[in-house]
């Protein structure tokens, strides 16, 4: 099949890599310091070269596009694409409208409140803040930067009063104590699949410290202390009844805690870097499984450890040479580009992702670690962390 991959990071090319390695025609773009190795696609949002192209199904990674009706778009020019509508992408595009369609259909999570302007944000803190603290989530898109754990009032209602006067809409959530997951489901309007858990680390540093990230690494499989089965099965339902069951990839980012799963936000995509773990540990055809076609039994361990620029999450300049990338590994670039020559530079603050699927974790972490130590930035050591793997268990705290 003919197939398109739009977005740059590393998981469309984690993406474009599982589609290739189903023997499909891949284009990609707009693409980053990787593409060479594929079909390039400059210029990669325009219809009519779109068009053009004939591709038999379009794959819309990242949210940015998906809110701004992408898919509508394509499907509107006469093209087959995976990915929601802007209307079913509000499950991500608005945390108050997901919170809203969660309550309605009864699924797990914390209890809330929205506000439209800061008394209203003020009042729902007072109510909902405990102990534990509250949680202040801008509604809209925010790149990772609307959400406040506050530990106590007076910490949230500043942190609403910075997100109020950019964002306009808030969500006041009652905060819950537990370990997170993504778990991510391949919908179909006439079924899904669920894919492994898969574990994420934010934070910048080593034991879950410093300010938050994209995403520092990624771990699949990571056993649910709960089984999910009900879970997937109502999510089905009230997405069918709401007509959001859509052909692409819902993010289920879900917190353990001794009340059992609770479901802390959409996400209407595939996890980045989740996706790196769970294709390139996927045990059958990443296209196939689109469609319904079930996997065989998942094997092994797969781990990813992003390397990022010395500057991120502050900033990515400047721009450094990227040297020392090992053969026998995958790599997956996210912000890098490549220069007439051939050089490979860093251009975004994550920039590789080294990925290794072994018998166990110690055996992904030994491959990954020995690689990580030998790339340089500009003659440098990368940023990365050295603790992506130690973390197993979901149910420790429970
Ligand atoms: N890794 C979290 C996300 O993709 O949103």
């Amino acid at each position: 099949m003919r197939l398109v991959v739009l977005g740059s990071g590393g998981r469309e090319h984690a993406m474009v890599r599982a589609l290739q390695k189903g023997g499909h025609e891949v284009h990609w773009g707009p693409g980053n310091g990787a593409q060479g190795d594929w079909f390039p696609l400059p210029d990669a949002y325009n219809l009519e070269k779109l068009q053009a192209l004939k591709p038999d199904l379009i794959l819309v990674g990242p949210e940015d596009p998906l809110a701004d009706g992408w898919v509508d778009k394509l499907t509107e020019g006469g093209l087959k694409a995976w990915g929601p509508t802007a209307a079913q992408a509000r499950l991500e595009s608005s945390k108050a409208w997901s919170k809203q369609f969660m309550r309605r259909h009864g699924l797990p999570t914390a209890d809330f409140a929205v506000a439209d302007t800061l008394e209203e944000a003020q009042a729902a803190i007072r109510q909902l803040c405990d102990h534990r603290g509250v949680v202040v989530k801008a509604d809209g898109l925010a790149a990772g930067k609307g959400v406040v754990v506050a530990d106590d009032e007076k910490s949230a209602a500043l942190a609403a009063q910075e997100l109020m006067a950019k964002y306009g809409r808030l969500v006041i959530e009652r905060r819950l104590l537990g370990e997170e997951a993504s778990w991510i489901l391949l919908l179909r309007p006439d079924g899904f699949q669920a894919l492994p858990l898969a574990r994420d680390h934010k934070r910048l540093r080593d034991g879950d410290s410093g300010p938050n990230t994209g995403g520092m690494g990624t771990i699949t499989p990571v056993e649910s202390p709960f089984p999910l089965e009900k879970l997937g099965r109502d999510l089905f339902a009230a997405l069918e009844q709401e007509h959001l069951n859509y052909f692409g990839a819902l993010f289920v980012g879900l917190l353990f805690t001794s009340e059992g799963p609770q479901i802390l936000e959409f996400n209407c995509r595939l996890g980045d870097p989740e996706t790196e773990v769970l294709l390139e540990s996927m045990p059958g055809d990443f296209l196939q499984a689109l469609y319904g076609h079930p996997l065989p039994e998942w094997q092994g361990c797969c781990l990813d450890v992003v390397l990022a620029h010395p500057g991120y999450p502050e900033t990515s300049s400047p721009s450094m040479r990227i040297e020392g990338i090992p053969e026998d590994l995958t790599v997956l670039q996210a912000g890098t580009r490549r220069d007439q020559q051939g050089q490979l530079w860093t251009a975004g603050g994550r920039v590789l992702h080294l990925v290794a699927h072994a018998e166990n974790y110690e055996a992904a972490r030994e491959k990954v670690y020995q690689a990580a130590q030998k790339i340089t930035f500009d003659g440098k050591p990368a940023h990365y962390r050295t603790d992506i793997g130690t973390q197993l268990d979901l149910a420790g705290h429970l």
